[in-house]
């Protein structure tokens, strides 16, 4: 299979745009919007009959008793595709549920874990901010605090990051939650070591994984961590907006959705199956989305972005003067480059900088300022190749 622009055309994305920035919102390719359209005129044809029949097997709250809707004993729909989405993973179906996005599943998993005054929640100071949002508020309303682990970056040392966040434990740190790649620096991270030593110490492990579905291969039990949630619209090419949460068998109990409907009490499965009445074609379309990826062939797809991404830093480092510090074995399908020096740091000016690559340029890339300088981080998609790399060079030095 020949990556590069050549598939292009397998995405509805506007031909007239140099897209580097697969990783931020995601983008679905025309195969799975298919399958996706197909599932949504089914639902408009018969939707009590999909939508709580085929799809969910609801009502066995509503009727008060015994499921009538469990007319068969064939999975549902959901269960199907979850089924699916679990074996991509490395899951047992059981332990997998899905959910609207990563923001979703931490939140879930917020909720759920014991916190008391006085307890702590870990994290890095690279974890994404509406994260750090949501670990605030739910430390806030506990009276519990959230404490931050300083990364080594830009010169990141994964071996280094683990003992300081070794090192950060206390007595009181229940929670320590992790990205496994991280939004804007793009670094993956040691994410199994990281949870070994929390295991040892008795901390609660929640993995971040809004990047590394589809990224990088995964099997999540292997990672030894208590509560996982990945993006399923991010890399592994499902529509918006599909996510997965998956818990230990251990951290089921008591580990419900953010919206409590007919199935509480009723299992782990059950509750986040049916959430109320909405559209579940992202997540039933998600199996598409791995068909798809299985068809280019998985091991590639990681393969070609992930060069693809290194040579992306190798090359914007070097034609704008810069340094990339980042070892190639922390580095996935992204790469955050410092762009040339004359821009000044700020957010304003990261703002104008990003608009400017796609109103003057037609590029569209995340562009962000921290640690004093603007940074630009380029997603690799098999749909790109080296010369939209080139043309993101030049273009920021014509700026
Ligand atoms: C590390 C991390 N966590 C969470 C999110 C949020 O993802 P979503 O908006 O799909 O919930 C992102 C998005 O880029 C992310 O990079």
């Amino acid at each position: 299979m020949a990556f590069g622009h050549g598939l292009r055309d397998r995405w509805p994305l506007d031909p007239a745009i140099v897209y580097l920035n697969h990783g931020t919102v995601g983008a679905a390719p025309h195969d799975v919007l298919r399958v996706q359209q197909t599932l949504r005129d089914r639902m408009a044809r018969q939707p009590s009959q999909f939508l709580l029949r085929d799809v969910t097997h609801a009502l066995s709250g509503l009727s008060g008793g015994s499921a009538v809707g469990t007319a068969t004993n064939e999975p549902t729909l959901v269960r199907a595709a979850a089924r699916q989405v679990a074996s991509f993973v490395g899951a047992a179906s059981d332990d997998v549920v899905f959910v609207d996005n990563a923001t979703s599943g931490v939140n879930t998993v917020l909720r759920a874990v014991p916190l008391a005054s006085g307890d702590e929640i870990l994290t890095t100071d690279q974890s994404y901010g509406a994260v750090m949002n949501a670990m605030r508020f739910v430390a806030a309303r506990r009276g519990a605090t959230v404490n931050f682990v300083e990364a080594p970056y830009p010169r990141f040392d994964a071996d280094e990051l683990v003992e300081r966040i070794d090192r950060a434990i206390g007595p009181r740190t229940r929670l320590l939650v992790v990205d496994h790649v991280t939004s804007s620096t793009a670094l993956v991270l040691p994410v199994a070591a990281i949870a070994e030593r929390c295991r040892a110490r008795g901390v609660t492990v929640l993995v971040d994984g809004a990047h590394a579905p589809g990224a990088i291969p995964l099997d999540v039990p292997s990672l030894g961590v208590d509560y996982y949630t990945g993006n399923l619209h991010k890399w592994t090419q499902a529509p918006q907006t599909a996510a997965f949460l998956w818990a230990a068998p251990l951290r089921q109990d008591g580990l419900h959705p953010l919206v409590i409907s007919w199935e509480l009490g009723r299992g782990f499965t059950s509750e986040f199956d049916m959430v109320g009445t909405r559209d579940l074609t992202p997540w039933l379309a998600a199996p598409a989305g791995l068909r798809f990826l299985a068809d280019l062939g998985f091991a590639d797809v990681c393969r070609w972005n992930h060069d693809l991404a290194w040579q992306a830093g190798q090359l914007l480092a070097a034609r704008w003067g810069t340094r990339l510090e980042v070892p190639e074995s922390s580095v996935g399908t992204m790469i955050a480059v410092p762009a040339p020096s004359r821009f000044a740091g700020d957010a304003a000016t990261a703002s104008r900088l990003r608009d400017a690559l796609l109103f003057t340029h037609g590029i569209e890339v995340h562009v962000y300022a921290a640690l004093g300088h603007v940074w630009i981080r380029v997603s690799a998609q098999v749909y790109n190749e080296r010369t939209d790399v080139e043309r993101l060079a030049d273009a920021v030095l014509a700026l």
